[in-house]
């Protein structure tokens, strides 16, 4: 994820484009730049190493000055953060151009661009775009013309800003799977990847659609769609105010960071899938090939984390067939684990930094040279990033409340797109298999919304758990590890002792716990095992227990005396129902712990980030 902004303004651009890039540091921060077409209508450029404000030092030593600009902050995929990947790249002094998001076939794009003459100064994949409109400038005239000619040829998801000396007073960009929108001003129109990054300038913003090219001036905006028909979009006008990381209008943190679960989770999507396919290169440049060879998994994870590695273990053997084994960090570092050949080791952690996790990355490395490693986190600058090498950032935003939700939900996207990305490199999964899924991944931003909508339900529910010092949590496949998580909510949250067991289980040992003063939490998604869970909650039902079931609409599971059923939505599948079931157990516990008068946001004895053994 990277941030982009820009605009055509009256005065110099470039106070407006450092301060923009700043708002949008949460998106990339290690590296950044900005292109200025100055007034004798010359590309002038300046580019830094790290965060904004060594970009901001540079510019006050070399006068930067123009009114038509574009500026980006990066987050690296392809090449490693250094000036000469950062943004904006420049195509043969005519073309400026920034980019956010992936081009897939960008090594089959250079070798004909190469073949050609072009010239690369990068590794990026960026600089495809600039010799492709380059190119298409010189046949159609105009830069409008040229993006649109150009982008036909790219593969991948991509957001772009384009400016050019041979058709100055104009911006031109093009959003197809990563975000982009327009500001409207008095004395110019404005570009970015985010409206916080403009709130300052201008309220009316214009949110571009799939497909569509737009061609900017100061005191003109023209949309084409796909089709490159003119359209008119509908300008809305903003209610944001600030952009901070303070609790807003919510009494928690906890409680924000669950509800920006639709941005969270539809964030971490971005640039890494289309509206039918994942991009395998999301994973980095060298995944296709290490995926495609990799005969075992293990993943390693402590806490919540390790819970989304549970849900890992069903999705990648379900999908991709390779054999996936799952471990917290602290036992496996300690003892002496067989390694095998052509395992991915993944390790999944909010922080980066949990140490048992960093060591089992550390001891593994040394057992078996022959290893890949992978990391999914939520930390760019941490030293699990360093220290794998394949990366997957999740783009939850920061997390503040100790109790993570919005990081976990967000892990199990990464891992969604993993499982798939695994199951494509080793040909197990049609085309049409992994549309479904994608459609899928791209309606949760919505499902969740819609789930999170249940929460005066969840407020009633929570009463329950008023006088009661014990829970049990049950689910059957994938659904035990959402129970897990369930329960450690509570526990965590509202020091009740809480358990978690696969349903099926029950019989054989737990269900001696079971009493009118031990409620029972079931998740019943409409899948293969309903059946099976029914007569789970059958047997537990004759043992005099309360019972709260968070069902599917149509796993109708039938009502009993002491039984609460909240139906929570419908059609879900094997990815999208552990995230969304998610849902209402960090609710329940967020409530039980209102009522149990703890401190939620940091509950007693925990830290957010485990740095010591
Ligand atoms: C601590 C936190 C948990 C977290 C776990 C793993 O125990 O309180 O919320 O799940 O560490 O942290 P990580 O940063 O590795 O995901």
């Amino acid at each position: 994820m990277c941030g982009i902004i820009g605009g055509i303004y009256q005065n110099n651009i470039t106070p407006i484009l450092i301060d923009g890039l700043k708002y949008l540091e949460y998106r990339g921060y290690d590296s950044a730049g900005l292109v200025v077409l100055t007034n004798d209508n010359v590309l002038q450029r300046v580019r830094a190493i790290g965060k904004v404000v060594n970009l901001e030092n540079n510019i006050n030593s070399e006068i930067i000055n123009g009114t038509i600009g574009i500026a980006h902050t990066r987050w690296a995929t392809h090449g490693k953060p250094s000036t000469k990947n950062a943004h904006p790249h420049i195509c043969n002094d005519s073309i400026g151009v920034v980019h956010n998001g992936i081009i897939e076939n960008f090594l089959e794009l250079k070798a004909q661009q190469q073949a050609q003459n072009y010239i690369f100064t990068s590794d990026t994949d960026t600089e495809v775009i600039g010799h492709a409109i380059h190119q298409a400038l010189k046949k159609y005239g105009t830069l409008l013309k040229a993006v649109q000619s150009a982008i036909t040829t790219f593969q991948g998801a991509y957001s772009l800003g384009v400016i050019s000396p041979q058709n100055p007073g104009h911006i031109v960009i093009a959003r197809s799977g990563s975000p982009l929108i327009i500001g409207l001003g008095d004395n110019g129109n404005f570009i970015a990847s985010d409206q916080v990054a403009l709130i300052s300038i201008t309220k009316q913003f214009i949110f571009l659609e799939e497909g569509d090219v737009a061609d900017i001036t100061k005191d003109s905006v023209i949309i084409f769609d796909k089709n490159n028909i003119k359209v008119e979009r509908e300008i809305k006008i903003s209610k944001l105010k600030n952009w901070q990381t303070s609790k807003g209008n919510y009494a928690h943190y906890m409680q924000k960071e669950i509800f920006e679960q639709p941005q969270a989770i539809s964030d971490t999507l971005e640039s890494r899938i289309t509206k039918d396919k994942v991009l395998t290169l999301a994973f980095g440049h060298k995944a296709e090939i290490i995926f495609k060879k990799i005969k075992h998994v293990q993943i390693i994870a402590c806490g919540t984390s390790y819970n989304a590695g549970l849900v890992a273990k069903y999705w990648i053997e379900d999908i991709a067939k390779i054999p996936t084994h799952i471990e917290v960090s602290s036992e496996y570092r300690y003892r002496n684990p067989i390694v095998l050949d052509n395992t991915l080791f993944i390790t999944i952690s909010q922080s980066g930094e949990t140490a048992d996790t960093l060591e089992a990355l550390r001891v593994v490395k040394k057992i078996n040279k022959n290893i890949h490693s992978l990391t999914i986190c939520n930390n760019s600058e941490s030293s699990l990033i360093r220290e794998s090498e394949l990366i997957f950032l999740t783009h939850a935003g920061p997390e503040i409340s100790v109790a993570s939700t919005k990081a976990f939900t967000t892990q199990l996207v990464s891992l969604a797109l993993l499982s798939v990305t695994l199951g494509k490199c080793q040909q197990q999964i049609s085309q049409t298999q992994e549309k479904v899924i994608v459609n899928g991944l791209n309606h949760l931003p919505s499902l969740v919304a819609k789930a999170l909508e249940q929460e005066d339900q969840i407020i009633e529910l929570a009463n329950t758990f008023k006088d009661k010092f014990n829970a049990l949590f049950i689910g059957r496949g994938s659904m035990h590890a959402i129970a897990m998580e369930g329960a450690l909510k509570l526990k965590e949250l509202s020091y009740i002792h809480a358990e978690a067991y696969p349903a099926g289980e029950l019989k054989h040992g737990p269900i001696a716990l079971i009493d009118k003063n031990t409620p029972v939490i079931a998740v019943a998604p409409n899948d293969e095992l309903l059946d099976k869970l029914k007569s789970n909650l059958q047997e537990v039902k004759s043992r005099g227990s309360q019972m709260i079931v968070f069902e599917e609409e149509s796993s109708k599971v039938t009502p009993m005396q002491d039984m609460n059923i909240l139906s929570i939505t419908n059609n879900l599948g094997r990815i999208t129902a552990p995230i969304i079931f998610t849902i209402p157990l960090q609710l329940l516990s967020y409530h039980v712990a209102l009522i149990k008068g703890t401190n939620v946001d940091q509950p007693r004895n925990l830290a957010k980030s485990v740095t010591v053994e």
